[in-house]
């Protein structure tokens, strides 16, 4: 029997996983009444997208359901868009074989699906050999502005709701405000990182906006389409669409393993990423940041992953970050620390966080192009990294194989967030 020392000390090992489709508006895979197959098929259900995950995962990684110890799931809000909660016995509906396994469902708003792999994670370190983290979201059942309200349940409901319709858009917007007053960067370098995003997912197959193209005039400049959307009148000049994540249906699922795990599922040695440090913290929901220029919380969990994995930002070499608005992109630069305060804008003006830059980041188009099924979304940043990693990802493969790499998912504004460092072994 190992003692608690030992079990805490255990690596954690990812050898794989799946991303599916993600598929919104703007997409030619989504049914509305302009699809040829309007009326005859139905876009996919969270149930379909777990199930789809699930077993990708399970397949390209070769690991037998069998030898599963513990299974997370990430979901933030089924209930209110698909009528559906108890997603633990959604995974295991997946696969005969999972039948009694323990799988739970964890929520941290946007930040769920790096829950799930956080509960996993945490298995391998106690005790498990073989854990599956999967997090799915279907999100275009209802309108943008309903599901602006459903989203609204990851801000205080009570307090912020009330903000605007798109309660978290105009959050980012009031950020975006204070950014400006502070000179921290501007609505072009906003635009920039706009522009990088979906020149990503041009090259990802996977992509939610796969097919848009977005110029560097398109999204700096407020036109017909590329409005000002908000309505609350104090903060509307400081979004645009082209500034917003996707509304977006999808899932993902990984596997991870202990070094006894790589034995049991016989890893090769080819498929095998390290996380090195992971570490979640979470923010005070009722109350503000004090300072609009800051992620303060997601800081604090990449500071840690950081010194738990005794790795420096300035070794990345890719890193995924949470877009869910250009905005955040640029501020989680500074969380992360591949920039110092007040140094995001410098990056994105020097492209570089593009794919040939110096430090790539979102290389698959991040939630504003490949998109944002909220609780898939923190799974398939783990998997870009990772399959950058294994020169998995064609036309937006990085010409260098990266070594060390980065995540930062964040739940909310800047209230729950998880930070992992990763290395390719
Ligand atoms: N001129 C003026 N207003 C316009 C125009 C125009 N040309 N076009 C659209 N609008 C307005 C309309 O009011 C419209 O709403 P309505 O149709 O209900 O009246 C609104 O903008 C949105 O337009 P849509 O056509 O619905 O736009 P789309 O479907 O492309 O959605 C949007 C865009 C709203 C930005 C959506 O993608 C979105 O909500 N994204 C953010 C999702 C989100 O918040 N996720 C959570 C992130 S928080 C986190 O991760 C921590």
């Amino acid at each position: 029997m190992q003692s608690s020392r030992q079990l805490l000390s255990r690596r954690v090992f990812i050898v794989g996983g799946s991303i599916t489709k993600f598929v919104g508006k703007g997409s030619p895979d989504f049914i509305d009444k302009k699809h040829p197959d309007f009326g005859k098929k139905q876009n996919t259900t969270i149930e379909e997208y777990i199930t789809l995950a699930t077993n990708e995962a399970l397949k390209n990684t070769n690991v037998d359901p069998d030898l599963v110890d513990r299974i997370a799931i990430g979901n933030f809000a089924g209930e209110l868009f698909t009528n559906q909660g108890h997603m633990g016995a959604a995974v295991i509906g997946a696969n005969k074989k999972l039948l009694n396994k323990p799988s739970m469902r964890v929520e941290g708003a946007c930040a769920s699906g790096a829950l799930a792999v956080q509960v996993a994670y945490d298995a391998i370190r106690s005790g498990a050999d073989v854990a599956l983290a999967v997090g799915a979201e279907v999100q275009t059942t209802v309108s943008p502005r309903i599901g602006g309200d459903y989203l609204a349940r990851a801000s205080h409901y009570a307090r912020q709701r009330s903000i605007d319709d798109f309660t978290f858009p105009c959050l980012f917007a009031k950020r975006m405000k204070g950014i400006l007053e502070r000179e921290h960067f501007t609505m072009e370098d906003t635009a920039r990182v706009a522009v990088k995003a979906y020149a990503n997912g041009n090259l990802n197959p996977l992509a939610h906006m796969h097919n848009a193209r977005v110029s560097l005039d398109h999204a700096s400049t407020v036109s017909d389409k590329n409005p000002n959307f908000l309505n609350n009148e104090i903060y509307k000049p400081f979004l645009r669409i082209t500034d917003c994540s996707q509304v977006t249906d999808g899932g993902a699922a990984m596997i991870l393993v202990s070094e006894d795990g790589l034995k049991k599922i016989n890893a090769s040695k080819d498929s095998i990423v390290e996380i090195k440090g992971l570490s979640c913290a979470t923010g005070n929901l009722y109350e503000d940041a004090e300072d609009p220029t800051q992620m303060t919380t997601s800081r604090v969990a990449a500071v840690r992953a950081q010194e738990a994995a005794g790795i420096k930002a300035s070794e990345f070499q890719v890193a995924e970050v949470h877009d869910c608005f250009t905005i955040a992109e640029l501020l989680m630069y500074e969380a992360l620390g591949i920039a110092p305060y007040g140094g995001a804008k410098d990056l994105i003006r020097a492209g570089a966080t593009n794919l040939d830059g110096k430090i790539p980041v979102n290389t698959g188009g991040g939630l504003i192009s490949f998109g944002h099924p909220v609780g898939a979304t923190g799974i398939k940043q783990f998997l870009e990294v990772y399959r950058q990693m294994k020169g998995q990802c064609g036309g937006y493969q990085l010409k260098n194989i990266p070594t060390f790499g980065a995540t930062l998912n964040m739940g909310g504004d800047d209230k729950t967030a998880v930070s992992a460092v990763l290395q390719n072994l």
